[in-house]
């Protein structure tokens, strides 16, 4: 195979990809709501609780000495990974929607009436929802990167929208609905301009790009581990240590403090002021392990191969009478939002599932790309490094099959 992806044994990593689903060979195209884990992260989960689980930063024994140190190694080895400065500008989450949501609390003091924030037409709800509720209680106004017919969005719309008045913009570097890469370069230098700072959601880029922050000079770039092969209930928030300093934590409790008497409490410094009570410590530590795993296949790689698959895919879907395919942009991650000429989506998704096709129908939490478009919803089949060709046949196969029972 081409791009030196030896898939035989990529697929031999992931012990789910041999199972059977209604009697079929399990074809999994739903990797953009979550992917599937390696035995080098399964394993890590067993070593965790095998041989070292323990309470981390607080304890004088070992064990909890080997848990600290494997989850701030896995801190370091994510810190490298997005080429942050410091280890103090690593926050673990449970995910993306914490990421943002930790953000939008923060800057409930930063914002005041006649202040403006920025969202995108292409964002997943959680990066439109908390800033919503950031707006309500700020008086702070809303205003939205409108979409183009392709997915892509209008960024001379958005050079408009700039104002001084800006204080934050929030885009996603790629669409989960539609694949559409952004241009964050551009909009995170325009923003800056103009003295707004910008998050950047990377949920859906993080298991194909590799975010470099400094050269992107982001303010905040948030992912979620269950994406990018680690484990679901873990994620991470990148953030400048100027802006992680500046804004209030999140949550009190253990662990983000540094005295605490009931006059007054202080806090403890980064991280730890962002991480109030016992974290995820086997599920960082196996998101190290994850990180560890794609950089060994390599992310030019990936992205190649998974460009000849989105390809193959589009070209055979194209062929199927009355197929119509949403987010056409030049730069797309493999992710393919469909829908066939009066059927519903969720009667392929329900018919090719017999079949043992995993994909997801719905709006898939982005409603305004749904309304759009007009429609109720999409297929979206989302492929990974591990999917093959194959596979792809027999998803076109299945389409071809539900289609015809359902014409
Ligand atoms: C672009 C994007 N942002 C945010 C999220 C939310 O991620 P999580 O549910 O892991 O917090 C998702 C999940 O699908 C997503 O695709």
């Amino acid at each position: 195979m081409s791009h030196q992806i030896d898939i035989e044994k990529i697929r031999a990593d992931f012990p789910i990809l041999s199972r059977k689903v209604n009697g079929h060979p399990l074809v999994y195209f739903d990797n953009a709501a979550t992917s599937q884990t390696p035995k080098a992260v399964i394993y890590a989960i067993v070593e965790y609780y095998e041989g070292y689980n323990a309470n981390i930063h607080r304890g004088v024994h070992s064990l909890s000495q080997e848990a600290t140190d494997a989850y701030e190694e896995a801190r370091e080895t994510i810190r490298a990974h997005f080429n942050a400065e410091k280890k103090e500008e690593i926050i673990f989450t449970s995910g993306t929607t914490h990421g943002i949501n930790l953000v939008a609390n923060g800057f409930a003091s930063e914002l005041k009436v006649g202040d403006e924030v920025i969202v995108s037409a292409l964002e997943h709800h959680s990066n439109i929802v908390p800033w919503q509720m950031l707006c309500e209680k700020t008086g702070a106004t809303l205003k939205v990167i409108p979409m183009t017919e392709s997915g892509e969005l209008n960024l001379d719309a958005y050079e408009e929208l700039l104002s001084e008045h800006t204080k934050l913009v929030f885009v996603n570097h790629v669409s989960n609905a539609l694949g559409t890469v952004n241009d964050i370069e551009r909009i995170i230098t325009k923003a800056h301009q103009k003295g707004a700072a910008v998050l950047i959601d990377g949920a859906q880029a993080a298991p194909h790009i590799k975010a470099d922050v400094q050269a992107l000079d982001v303010d905040f770039y948030v992912v979620s581990g269950h994406k990018m092969c680690g484990p679901t209930g873990v994620g991470v928030l990148y953030g400048k240590e100027e802006w992680l300093t500046k804004l209030p934590p999140y949550q009190g409790g253990g662990e983000m403090i540094d005295q605490v008497t009931f006059e007054k409490t202080t806090y403890a410094g980064l991280p730890h002021k962002f991480e109030a009570g016992t974290p995820n410590i086997c599920g960082g530590i196996a998101l190290g392990k994850a990180i560890d795993y794609l950089n060994a296949i390599g992310f030019e790689t990936i992205a190649a191969y998974e460009h000849e698959l989105l390809t193959y895919a589009t070209e055979q879907l194209l062929e199927i009478e009355g197929v119509k395919i949403y987010g056409t942009s030049k730069e797309k991650t493999a992710v393919i939002s469909f829908n066939i000429e009066g059927i519903h989506p969720y009667d392929i998704g329900t018919i090719i599932d017999k079949l043992g096709i995993a994909v997801r129908t719905g709006h898939h939490c982005a409603q305004p790309i749904m309304d759009y478009y007009k429609i109720p919803g999409t297929v979206r089949a989302s492929f990974s490094f591990y999917n093959t060709k194959e596979e792809i046949d027999a998803f076109i196969q299945a389409v071809k099959r539900a289609k015809v029972m359902l014409s």
